[in-house]
């Protein structure tokens, strides 16, 4: 059943500058907030934006704005946190995608729910989370995802995907390929088992724990902020969007080659047979911890941020990611990829 709802304010020349982790001060011809799912079926049949560009916007955590845009933006701002279902095995839980993503992680540890701690901290909103299917200190999204619903734009439909339909990767799914642009994620629903166990393996996060008393849940959680506190930098301080290049997946025996020529190499051996190589390592190596370009440069803790360090454009962003770019291929041929998506 559907419900009445007031239509959304239709703004005029906005300023995205607080809509993006990097904080940059592009504008919008238009903007509207949507805080319900009805609100975002109706948007094609809106007249006041048919045949207008629109970008979905959640945190901006994983966005370049290099421009003003001609369209309309959606700021999503569909609210709610609930427990669904319960069974023994697990508690089945839904949040509005326009929920901030660490807000709803801590809201299921304070109601006795363990199993998304590794993902304190991370900007941006619930309904991103599964577009680069978030990630961090020996977990995925991907692992505790359901199911979501979401609007497909151009026809109003209400779509549910499962797991599969999403087809996550490593900062991957299909809402990053062919269901770019397509559809505004509305809900997504996890699974929390309820036998816990801990992933408390990453380095960084057993450096803190052995200082801890005991290793629950929430112990995680606040390793977690710790770690992440101390290497990543807080945009709403210095604008960045987190890790700006994937680490580069290669073969066994490109790996074998490079660390014949290069033995620090810092690697991870995948499931596959690939080997997963730390790019952060690699652009530390080639000089460019704490340089930049303007106001955009490389994080002086943690090489594989970009940050803005004041008055930067998205386009000197991209400038400083490909110059960066060409050093790693000359120096190591690999070749990076960006996280973020970039306008
Ligand atoms: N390293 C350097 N120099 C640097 C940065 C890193 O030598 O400037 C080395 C480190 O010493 C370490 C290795 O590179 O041996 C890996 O560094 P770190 O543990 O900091 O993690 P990362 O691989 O750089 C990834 C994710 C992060 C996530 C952390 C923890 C990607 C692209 N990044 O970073 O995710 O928080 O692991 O799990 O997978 C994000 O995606 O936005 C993000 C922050």
């Amino acid at each position: 059943m559907s419900h009445a709802f007031l239509a959304p304010e239709f703004l005029a020349d906005y300023s995205l500058r607080t809509h993006n982790t990097f904080g940059f001060d592009v504008r919008a011809r238009h903007a509207m907030k949507i805080d319900s799912v009805e609100a975002a079926a109706a948007l094609c049949t809106d007249k006041r934006i048919a045949n207008m560009a629109q970008l979905v916007l959640g945190g901006g955590s994983n966005i370049v704005l290099t421009r003003d845009f001609d369209g309309v933006a959606l700021i999503v701002g569909i609210a709610g946190k609930r427990v669904i279902a319960e069974d023994d095995d697990a508690w089945l839980v839904e949040a509005g995608a326009g929920e901030s993503w660490h807000g709803f992680v801590a809201w299921t540890l304070a109601h006795g729910m363990p199993g998304l701690e590794n993902l304190a901290l991370i900007p941006g909103t619930v309904g991103a989370a599964p577009i680069q299917n978030i990630g961090a200190y020996g977990l995925e999204m991907g692992e505790r995802f359901e199911r979501l619903s979401a609007v497909e734009l151009a026809t109003g439909a209400r779509v549910e995907f499962d797991r599969d339909a999403c087809a996550f990767g490593y900062r991957d799914s299909f809402f990053k390929r062919a269901g770019r642009g397509r559809f505004m994620i509305t809900s997504v629903v996890f699974r929390l088992p309820k036998a816990w166990t801990p992933r408390a393996g990453y380095a960084d996060i057993a450096r803190v724990l052995d200082a801890a008393t005991q290793c629950d849940a929430q112990a995680i959680f606040n390793a977690v902020i710790a770690v992440r506190r101390a290497k990543l930098p807080d945009w709403t301080v210095l604008g960045n969007a987190g890790s700006f290049f994937k680490n580069p997946v290669v073969s066994a025996q490109a790996f074998d080659a490079l660390r014949a020529r290069e033995p620090g190499v810092v690697s991870y051996p995948q499931a596959d047979g690939q080997v997963k190589l730390a790019a952060g390592w690699l652009i530390d190596q080639c000089g460019w911890k704490g340089r930049g370009i303007g106001g955009a440069a490389v994080h002086d803790r943690q090489a594989l941020v970009l940050v803005n360090r004041g008055g930067a454009t998205g386009a000197q962003v991209l400038e400083l990611a490909e110059a960066i770019k060409r050093d790693v291929l000359a120096r190591f041929d690999v070749e990076l990829e960006m996280e973020p998506v970039a306008l």
